[in-house]
């Protein structure tokens, strides 16, 4: 796992009268619960090869932009499901850096000193981390990255063609195949349980909606489509995006990219 993952259970407890252990369990029985299964045997991927932890230097993305860009009310109208994507068409790197930016990047600082972001999170526990898969960005190598929001940077994580097992996955869908990029978001489940017991299983999902969100009206202004993928086999995108399925998991995937013909606009 990457720098700074798995920081939630040595997080202090808010008024932990009870039973962390107990929460932590609810939590994850209900996330197994309504899993998907998946096909046994499958394979993550065709080409795979993940690198060793820190032995791939972090890379720097341009600076997002923060003020001005697409107006909000176009965003939000424009914003369909796009399902079929142009496999001619790469995502600038700067591009990419904005929809990551926007989905919970770094916007400011509190006075205190505390790391201000653009989605909302319950207790500002902030348990969704992004892990970005690379089919077609300039200046990337496909594989799978993490990003790092505090500095606005991605830390590869394994390089390779990964979209045809993102399709695999996602149960088939072609969305998670031909989009320039995937991103997943996993929930560091012990960050929010350590604080909120068990009505953290409301939270995480909640969160991960807010991120999603930001993601969908961003690449919408932006000009791109967006898919918001649920439906997938949770082992398997587990494995695919290198979370333990334990402390964390994939919740949501978002396909973005150019789409092959303009969606259907209101
Ligand atoms: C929680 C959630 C899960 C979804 N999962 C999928 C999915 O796995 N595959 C897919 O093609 N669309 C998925 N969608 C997209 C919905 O089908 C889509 O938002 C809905 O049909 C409305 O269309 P619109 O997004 O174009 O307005 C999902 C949407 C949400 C909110």
């Amino acid at each position: 796992m990457s720098e700074g993952k798995t920081t939630g259970a040595e997080e202090k407890s808010a008024g932990a009268e009870g039973k962390p252990a107990g929460a932590t369990e609810f939590v994850w029985e209900a996330y197994r619960r309504t899993a998907y299964p998946g096909r046994p045997g499958a394979k993550p991927a065709e080409t795979f090869s993940p690198l060793e932890a820190g032995s791939a230097e972090d890379l720097e993305l341009p600076p997002p932009l923060s003020a001005g860009g697409p107006g909000l009310w176009d965003a939000l109208r424009l914003r369909r499901s796009v399902r079929r994507y142009d496999g001619s068409q790469s995502l600038e790197l700067g591009t990419l850096g904005q929809l990551l930016w926007a989905a919970c990047g770094r916007s400011g600082d509190s006075p205190s000193g505390r790391i201000l972001r653009t989605a909302p999170s319950a207790g500002a526990r902030y348990p969704i981390e992004l892990y970005p898969i690379v089919n077609r960005v300039k200046g990337l190598r496909q594989g799978i990255y993490h990003y790092k929001h505090a500095v606005h940077r991605l830390t590869p994580l394994a390089y390779g063609q990964l979209g045809g097992a993102a399709g695999a996955a996602a149960m088939e869908q072609d969305s998670c195949r031909e989009a320039a990029a995937v991103i997943g978001l996993t929930a560091v489940f012990e960050r929010t349980i350590s604080r909120y017991e068990e009505r953290a299983l409301r939270y995480l999902f909640l969160d991960a909606g807010h991120v999603a969100g930001n993601l969908a009206l961003a690449a919408a202004g932006l000009g791109l489509g967006s898919c918001m993928v649920g439906a997938f086999f949770d082992d398997q995108v587990n494995e695919l995006f290198r979370a333990n399925g334990q402390t964390e998991a994939v919740l949501y995937m978002v396909a973005l990219g150019h789409p092959l013909a303009r969606p259907e606009a209101g």
